[in-house]
C-alpha cells in the first residue's frame, strides 16, 4: 500500500497509516537505548504499565511536505523537538536529545517518503509520542519510558476544507488551569476536553473555545488550535500566561504577520468585550491556528445560546492573506526568510 493508492478525497486526518515506525527505549540506569526504524505494529505492554494508570503521556505533531521539485521539507522540527523537552519536564519524564528526535523524524520520514501525498491542503502527519511503560503500581515517575513515532498522510482537518467554521463558547466546563498541564501536549488534556466537545457537537458545532478556569471570562484556545481575533490592522491574541499551548503555528503566524505589517497584540480577551466588538463590528476577523488545521476561519461564536457572526460568516482578506503566505513557506513554494522550512531528503533519496 502507498499514499498514491489513496483517494486524496479520501484521506481523512490521522486515519491511514504509513509501513513503519521509529522506537526507542529509555531505563532510568541505562538512558536512551535501541533507538530505529521497525514496521508499524502493535505493542507488547504490561497491563501494570505506569501510562495505563498515571498517564505519563507526551506527545507531538508536525508536518512533512513534498515540493513540486521532488524534495521533502518539515516545517520547524526543533520546535516540536523542544517543547516535547518542555513537556517531560513538567509530567517528570526523561528528556530525548534534540539529535536524536530530529534524526528520527529524517529518517522515518524519508523511508516512508512515497506515502507523502501531494494534493493540495494534504500532507504527512508525524505524531512523536513518549509513555511511561515501566510495570508497576504506585503514584511516582516510571522508570522505564518508549518514546516512538508513527506518520499519517492526511488531508484537511475539519471535511469543509478552508471555510468558516462555527465555534461554541464553553462556559461551564474546564480543560486546564494555571498551574497545570495545559501548555504542554499531554494526553490528559484533550481527554478533559472530550465532554465540552461532544456538547458542542450535540449543538452542531465542530469546536470548543476554552474560557480560563478562574471566572469563566477570559479567552484561552480552541480545542487544538490557538485564536487569534483580527481588529481592521491588528491582531490580538490570548498571552501565553500557563494553560494553553504555545502553539509553532501561533507564533509563526505572529512574526508573519508583523513583517506583513500588521499589529500583533498578546493580550487578554474578555468573552464580554470581544463578543461587544463583533456585534460592533470592531472584530473584523477571526481564525485558529495549529499544525493540521494550518490556519482555520472562525465564522461565529456562540455564546450562552446567541450566535454571534464574524465576517458574515466569510473567510477575510487577512485571514487569506496569512494563510497563503505560511503556506507557501511551509510547501516551499514562497522563500523562506526565516530558516524555518528544514529539508529532510530528495524523493529520488539522494
Ligand atoms: C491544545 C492545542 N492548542 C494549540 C495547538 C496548536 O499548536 P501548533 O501550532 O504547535 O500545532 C495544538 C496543536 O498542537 C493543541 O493541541
Amino acid at each position: 500500500m502507498n499514499a498514491k493508492k489513496i483517494d486524496p478525497a479520501k484521506l481523512g486526518f490521522g486515519i491511514h497509516f504509513t509501513d513503519h515506525m521509529y522506537v526507542i527505549k529509555y531505563h532510568e540506569d541505562k538512558g536512551w537505548y535501541d533507538g530505529g526504524i521497525v514496521d508499524y505494529r502493535p505493542f507488547q505492554m504490561s497491563p501494570a504499565s505506569s501510562v495505563l494508570h498515571y498517564s505519563q503521556e507526551i506527545f507531538e505533531g508536525l508536518k512533512a511536505y513534498k515540493t513540486p521539485d521532488q524534495r521533502v521539507l518539515a516545517f520547524r522540527p526543533e520546535m516540536n523537538a523542544r517543547r516535547m523537552n518542555r513537556s517531560a519536564r513538567e509530567i517528570c519524564m526523561p528528556e530525548l536529545p534534540e539529535d536524536i528526535f530530529l534524526e528520527a523524524v529524517r529518517s522515518l520520514v524519508m523511508k516512508d517518503r512515497e506515502w507523502i501525498p501531494d494534493a493540495p491542503g494534504t500532507s504527512l502527519y508525524i505524531r512523536p509520542t513518549m509513555l511511561g511503560v515501566e510495570a508497576f503500581l504506585g503514584v511516582r515517575p516510571a522508570k522505564e519510558y518508549m518514546f516512538y513515532i508513527i506518520l499519517s498522510p492526511v488531508g484537511p482537518y475539519y471535511s469543509c476544507g478552508f471555510t468558516p467554521v462555527g465555534i461554541y463558547v464553553e462556559d461551564t466546563l474546564v480543560r486546564a488551569a494555571k498551574g497545570g498541564t495545559g501548555d504542554i501536549k499531554t494526553g490528559g488534556n484533550y481527554a478533559a476536553s472530550l465532554l465540552g466537545q461532544m456538547k458542542a457537537q450535540e449543538k452542531g458545532f465542530p469546536q470548543v473555545l476554552w474560557l480560563d478556569a478562574k471566572e469563566h471570562r477570559y479567552v484561552e484556545e480552541v480545542g487544538s488550535m490557538n485564536v487569534f481575533f483580527v481588529y481592521g490592522k491588528t491582531l490580538v491574541t490570548p498571552p501565553l500566561t500557563g494553560s494553553i499551548l504555545p502553539g509553532i503555528t501561533r507564533d509563526s503566524v505572529l512574526t508573519l504577520a508583523e513583517d506583513m505589517g500588521y499589529g500583533v497584540e498578546e493580550r487578554a480577551l474578555e468573552i464580554n468585550g470581544l463578543l461587544e466588538d463583533v456585534l460592533s463590528g470592531r472584530v473584523t476577523e477571526s481564525f485558529g491556528t495549529g499544525t493540521a488545521a494550518v490556519i482555520s476561519p472562525m465564522g461565529s461564536l456562540f455564546y450562552k445560546e446567541k450566535n454571534y457572526v464574524i465576517n458574515n460568516n466569510q473567510v477575510g482578506e487577512v485571514t487569506q492573506k496569512l494563510y497563503d503566505r505560511l503556506v507557501g513557506i511551509q510547501i516551499g513554494r514562497e522563500p523562506d526568510p526565516y530558516g524555518w522550512v528544514c529539508e529532510l531528503g530528495k524523493m529520488d533519496g539522494q
